[in-house]
């Protein structure tokens, strides 16, 4: 075991203890943006005077080294150090001798590693929105194919009027849309630099805080010390975004995997994205989409975590703040994994049209185009809601469409029913006229279409 702050110790850490307290073997993960942050801060140190130009030309060769041979192999990251910062101290010291122990003059652990963590969320940020930008591709290009592919809509899961493909779709694109928006708008709040805090109060060092927070692309320093080294709200934020991304995919799979039921049969999922059951030989299992649904647990787990962890915390930084680490590193990699995986999945899966057509016809999804139609024939609403009810039970006795009956039977229920109402429930029918911003009808789909493919292409 190896630790930075022995000095004041007269006895060794118990090895339960150091074990308990060590980070190593999950904060690992940092060892980019802690060489990064590093290189700034040294090259910052040597601008102000506070390092030689010579001191600061060899820390930073030594760590440019450093991250070489971990990232080509040759050196491999020392599990017994405390943590991450510690390992790269001592390697620089072990490498260029005294002079890599002022590396981390005018610096805490406390700033650099919520700089550490501020970079790895910051980079993630971007990464989970370019993912999620794969996939609005992905929607945008199936709806754009299915602006005629007529499907029942449903509310409770019970048929409820005609729709299409693309405009079910588009739904989805308007769930992710909104996840971008509020990625970026957490990138905006997080994007102040940490660095120079010290441990809570500042230092007495004439450190320049905008030059190391613009080296490190940053929209400046942060504007109170304390706050710095104690604010974990981007990690928050950014979780409860990535917990709402897995709310919509979650709920994109479970329709996937009614769809693909043996009862649905709407879609037909790719060989490549299916498994199979080890007994039963018939099986073609929508794992993927399960196992979508099913992670989101893990990732409103991470939300819920860090949320408690950091309910009781006083100012400034406190150890509970360590655990701001494994579970949001899972979460933030299940996202990235369960978006990529989804993207595909939905790229290669098949609609089995004609089937969508006629579950689209039955169930009745017709009766309010019904009713319009006697609307426009002079009916009050009300009154064609109670003709076209008593219909429907006539029909569901029968075990038929309203479209199936003839234009006498029709007639028994309303003299006002004429031969051109056969027109005006068909299903065509039924989607093309709603043609009201926002709705499925060809022309409505076609505006939508057209600025989804201008947003694409600009952001
Ligand atoms: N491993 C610690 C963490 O992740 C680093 C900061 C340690 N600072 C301290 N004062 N012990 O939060």
């Amino acid at each position: 075991m190896a630790q930075l702050w022995g000095g004041r110790f007269t006895k060794a850490t118990e090895q339960k203890v150091f074990d308990f307290n060590a980070s190593i073997h999950f904060d690992k993960n940092l060892f980019p943006q802690d060489i990064e942050g590093s290189i700034a801060h040294a090259v910052m140190l040597g601008k102000q005077g506070i390092l030689t130009t010579e001191e600061k030309d060899a820390i930073v060769k030594g760590l440019a080294g450093i991250r070489e041979d971990v990232e080509n192999g040759s050196l491999v990251i020392d599990e017994t150090q405390e943590d991450i910062h510690s390992f790269v101290e001592a390697t620089l010291i072990e490498r260029i001798g005294d002079t890599g122990k002022k590396l981390h003059t005018g610096r805490s652990r406390n700033d650099q590693v919520a700089l550490d963590m501020r970079l790895y969320v910051r980079s993630h940020v971007l990464e989970v929105d370019a993912r999620l930008k794969e996939l609005l591709w992905a929607i945008y290009h199936i709806m754009e194919e299915n602006i005629e592919t007529y499907m029942p809509g449903f509310t409770h899961l019970q048929k409820a009027q005609p729709v299409t493909v693309a405009h079910h779709f588009g739904a989805y694109f308007e769930m992710f849309k909104r996840d971008r928006l509020r990625l970026k708008d957490i990138y905006a709040r997080m994007n102040y630099c940490p660095l120079g805090a010290g441990a809570l109060a500042g230092t007495t060092y004439p450190l320049d805080r905008n030059y190391t927070a613009s080296l490190l692309g940053f929209e400046g320093p942060t504007a109170n010390s304390m706050d710095s080294v104690s604010d974990r709200d981007y990690v928050i934020e950014f979780l409860a975004a990535l917990s709402t991304i897995m709310m919509h995919l979650s709920r994109f799979s479970e329709e996937i995997i009614i769809w693909n039921s043996n009862e649905y049969r709407f879609v037909e999922l790719d060989d490549a994205y299916s498994t199979g059951s080890s007994i039963m030989p018939q099986k073609k299992n929508p794992d993927i989409a399960e196992l979508v649904r099913g992670k989101t647990g893990r990732v409103y787990g991470a939300l819920m975590s860090i949320l408690t962890t950091m309910k009781g915390i006083p100012l400034a930084y406190n150890k509970d703040m360590q655990e701001d680490k494994e579970m949001t590193f899972d979460a933030i990699l299940t996202v990235e994994n369960c978006v990529e995986l989804f993207t595909g999945m939905i790229r290669t899966m098949k609609f089995r049209k004609e089937v969508m057509a006629k579950s689209a016809m039955n169930g009745f999804t017709n009766a309010t185009d019904a009713a319009d139609y006697l609307v426009n024939k002079g009916v009050p609403f009300r009154d064609a809601h109670g003709i076209i009810g008593r219909l429907v039970l006539y029909c569901i006795d029968k075990n038929v469409g309203i479209d199936a009956l003839t234009i006498e039977e029709l007639q028994t229920f309303s003299d006002k029913f004429e031969p051109d109402v056969f027109d005006a429930i068909s299903l065509k029918t039924c989607v093309e006229k709603r043609l009201t911003y926002g709705a499925p009808g060809f022309e409505s789909m076609k505006q939508i279409l057209k600025m989804y493919e201008a947003y694409l292409a600009e952001d």
